[in-house]
């Protein structure tokens, strides 16, 4: 039976992830890629989890292989609390829930606060599975641009002013996917400012924060935030491990205990070997001192992209943000309307890079953007995938 003729309206207009779609092409080893959002899987502590979760299923087999609770295994609520207090993102009277990573707190949130109809902030580019998780609620997405120090303030007061029914706003003002670029104190004060005089919730999401590898840490929105608006959104996916699908959600009772209730119809809860894993890991070794090799490794591979960058490509002819922190790094060609020539004429070379259409409102418009990553191949391809993206964009521009 064909199915499409029974498909909800909410399902009709969503399409696959480009970026999964070109996984697909990508089964060729040759390819390098530069366009997941892989973290380094050279630094996973494999032995170190290896031995942690035989042990667990040895000594606690009915505790990993039972059924837990939705708000999550109570210590690996205290694990995210941790890490959320770092970054003072959580505070007296918030609650805190485990989710089946942070894409589930997201879309969860959305599905907790946005009618059919509803209209959500979004920063123009942002993540593409943010993105999704919103249109399949049936809203409409108003973007407002991001800059080099984050959404523009300007753009988001009129955004407020001009559209009735926002009841939120989503950014990821920290090493943002796909642009890399982080919000300024005072653009997170203004933010925080407006939300409050036009009476809107803030979603923010941050997997990437604990990942600077140069200059000045900025405080959190939900450090800002004095009346309890901000949700906040942490991982463990670029920290410790994305296949354990651990993030959490972070804020007032009165949205978490929703979220709650919609996780319990979604997954009943997340699955208890990876929180325990998670608690264990943190018992027994330092994440910090685990997160300090990560950020010195993206640190170094970043460097390593930009120095490609600066040798191969063109001179003058590709605009790129430098991050300091973070994976990806968000370039344009002023020259060109649309880059996807481009990228198809890599993809010919070996080289996988993601075009900017994707993580737009608007994913038909030609745009003349992509995002390159850095985390996930080792610093001879980068090297190498650069500079086959260098000839390609030599022969184009
Ligand atoms: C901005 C952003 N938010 C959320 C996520 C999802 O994280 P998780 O693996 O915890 O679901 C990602 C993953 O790439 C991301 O880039």
């Amino acid at each position: 039976m064909d199915f499409t003729k029974f498909y909800a309206d909410r399902v009709v207009p969503m399409k696959g992830s480009a970026i999964r779609e070109m996984f697909k092409r990508m089964a060729d080893p040759e390819i390098i890629s530069l366009a997941g959002g892989n973290p380094a899987s050279e630094l996973f502590p494999g032995d170190e989890l290896s031995k942690i979760a035989g042990k667990l299923l040895m000594t606690s087999p009915t505790l990993a292989l039972q059924y837990g609770t939705t708000d999550g295994y109570p210590k690996m609520r205290d694990c995210a609390i941790e890490r959320a207090k770092k970054v003072n993102a959580y505070k007296d009277g918030d609650m805190a829930l485990i989710m089946t990573g942070a894409n589930q707190g997201i879309d969860l949130t959305a599905k907790a606060l946005i009618n059919k109809g509803d209209k959500i902030i979004v920063e123009s580019p942002s993540f593409i599975g943010s993105l999704n998780a919103f249109r399949t609620y049936e809203c409409e997405l108003v973007g407002v641009k991001v800059e080099a120090d984050g959404m523009n303030t300007e753009a988001l007061e009129e955004a407020l002013k001009n559209n009735d029914g926002v009841k939120l706003i989503y950014t990821i003002p920290t090493f943002q996917n796909p642009t890399g670029s982080t919000m300024s104190l005072e653009k997170r004060k203004k933010l925080i400012e407006l939300a409050n005089k036009y009476d809107v919730a803030v979603l923010e999401d941050n997997p990437y924060g604990d990942l600077r590898f140069s200059g000045e840490d900025v405080p959190t929105l939900k450090s800002l935030d004095t009346e309890g608006r901000v949700i906040y959104a942490g991982s463990f996916s670029k920290i410790l491990s994305p296949g354990m699908r651990l993030g959490y959600i972070i804020g007032d009772p009165s949205i978490c205990s929703k979220i709650e209730m919609l996780k319990q119809v979604n997954d009943v809860h997340t699955p208890m070997l990876t929180q325990l894993m998670c608690v264990e890991f943190m018992k027994k070794y330092d994440i910090d001192k685990y997160i300090a090799k990560n950020r010195e490794l993206y640190g170094k591979k970043c460097a390593a992209m930009t120095e490609a960058m600066e040798k191969y490509f063109p001179a003058g002819k590709v605009k790129y943000t430098v991050p300091e922190g973070g994976i990806f790094l968000w370039c344009e060609c002023p020259t060109i309307t649309d880059i996807a020539p481009v990228v198809d004429k890599c993809l010919e070379k070996k080289v996988a890079i993601v075009p900017g259409n994707n993580f737009e409102i608007d994913i038909n418009a030609p745009s003349n953007k992509f995002r390159l990553n850095y985390s996930s191949a080792t610093i001879e391809k980068i090297t190498e995938g650069v500079r086959r993206l260098g000839e390609v964009l030599t022969e184009c521009l």
